[in-house]
């Protein structure tokens, strides 16, 4: 058999590590690996990884020593031409010409979306895996790359804390997440934030004046407000509205952005990525199609691809009440 590997949309600390369980599972059992470049654009190319033996197919060694890397060696796109009804049959046809029975293809939503619309049409068959780090897929503990950033912007929230107490301030910290506060609300908790502001949940400006300024009577002297990338307007016009609105604390604002992307993915999120690259290629082989290999409690799942990708993942109430629980 031969299987195509694929890493597209935002690239996620783990991917590599996805690639690595793909390539070692599905060559272990005597079955041949190729990687499109740039996610479905690499497909619509006809553009493969070439080792550096000058061949098309990914070998154990072509995947040595990346299990540790951030970002993803065979790049990542966003490809609106796949997308289109034309541009996944063309992807179909192209597969079906280049000999390929199956395709992991690594991402989030949009990724997973175009997978199930490829299966659709496409006779090969596919299993996804959760590569994103705004862990909004349905179906999954987590995604691949959300632990990192989110380690990645509570380090950076301690860094801004130092200055926020030294000068009694605020800071309004924007991370990413465009549907999902989940990095958000993760990062508040374990940062030990006094407000977060996520797109599931949002507020009246005047409700948050005055949740700050109960905070200042409690004795607070400097607040860290971590705000998803999602919420309203953003960062910058939401400093401006809480200014104009007499918030009490003298404000600076930061985006962190896609800082939160980078970085070697920590050992938690290697470890989803290995398991789930592994299950996708073990799926495949046991004749599955149209699922996402995931992991619920610790355990390697497969769930179908239109429950994964259905909505965004609800955020959890007991979460939101820890935060405002602890953060007073
Ligand atoms: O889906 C991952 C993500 O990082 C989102 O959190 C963010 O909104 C988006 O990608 C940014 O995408 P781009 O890198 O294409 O600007």
């Amino acid at each position: 058999m031969q299987i195509g590997v694929l890493c597209s949309g935002g690239d996620a600390p783990g991917m590599n590590a996805c690639v690595r369980a793909v390539v070692r599972t599905a060559v272990s059992e005597g079955h041949e690996v190729v990687g499109f470049m740039d996610g479905y654009q690499g497909i619509l190319d006809q553009n493969f990884f070439i080792g550096s033996a000058g061949s098309h197919r990914l070998f154990m060694r072509s995947v040595s020593g990346i299990v540790k890397n951030g970002g993803t060696f065979l790049h990542s796109s966003r490809c609106p031409e796949f997308a289109t009804p034309e541009g996944t049959q063309k992807a179909a046809d192209i597969l079906d010409k280049l000999g390929v029975d199956a395709l992991v293809p690594i991402g989030g939503n949009g990724t997973l979306a175009g997978a199930h619309a490829l299966g659709k049409i496409w006779k090969g068959r596919i299993v996804g895996c959760p590569g994103t780090i705004d862990n909004d897929l349905n179906g999954t503990d987590f995604t691949i790359g959300f632990k990192t950033a989110v380690q990645t912007a509570v380090e950076a929230v301690d860094k801004l804390r130092d200055t926020a107490s030294s000068h009694h301030r605020m800071f309004l910290v924007e991370l990413m997440g465009r549907h999902c506060g989940c990095i958000t609300l993760h990062t508040a908790i374990a940062a030990g934030c006094e407000a977060a502001c996520i797109p599931e949940m949002p507020m009246e400006i005047g409700a948050l004046v005055e949740k700050l300024t109960n905070l200042k009577k409690l004795g607070k002297t400097s607040i860290i407000m971590v705000v998803a990338e999602g919420y309203q307007d953003g960062v910058l016009e939401l400093q401006k509205k809480l200014e104009d609105a007499g918030c009490p604390f003298s404000m600076r604002s930061v985006v962190l952005g896609h800082l939160l992307r980078g970085g070697d993915p920590c050992p938690d999120d290697r470890i989803l990525a290995s398991m789930t690259g592994n299950l996708a290629v073990r799926a495949i082989l046991d004749g599955e199609t149209d699922k996402m290999a995931g992991v619920q409690n610790n355990r390697p799942v497969l769930v179908p691809l239109t429950e994964a990708i259905e909505g965004h993942r609800v955020i959890s109430q007991e979460e939101l009440s820890l935060l405002e629980c602890l953060s007073r």
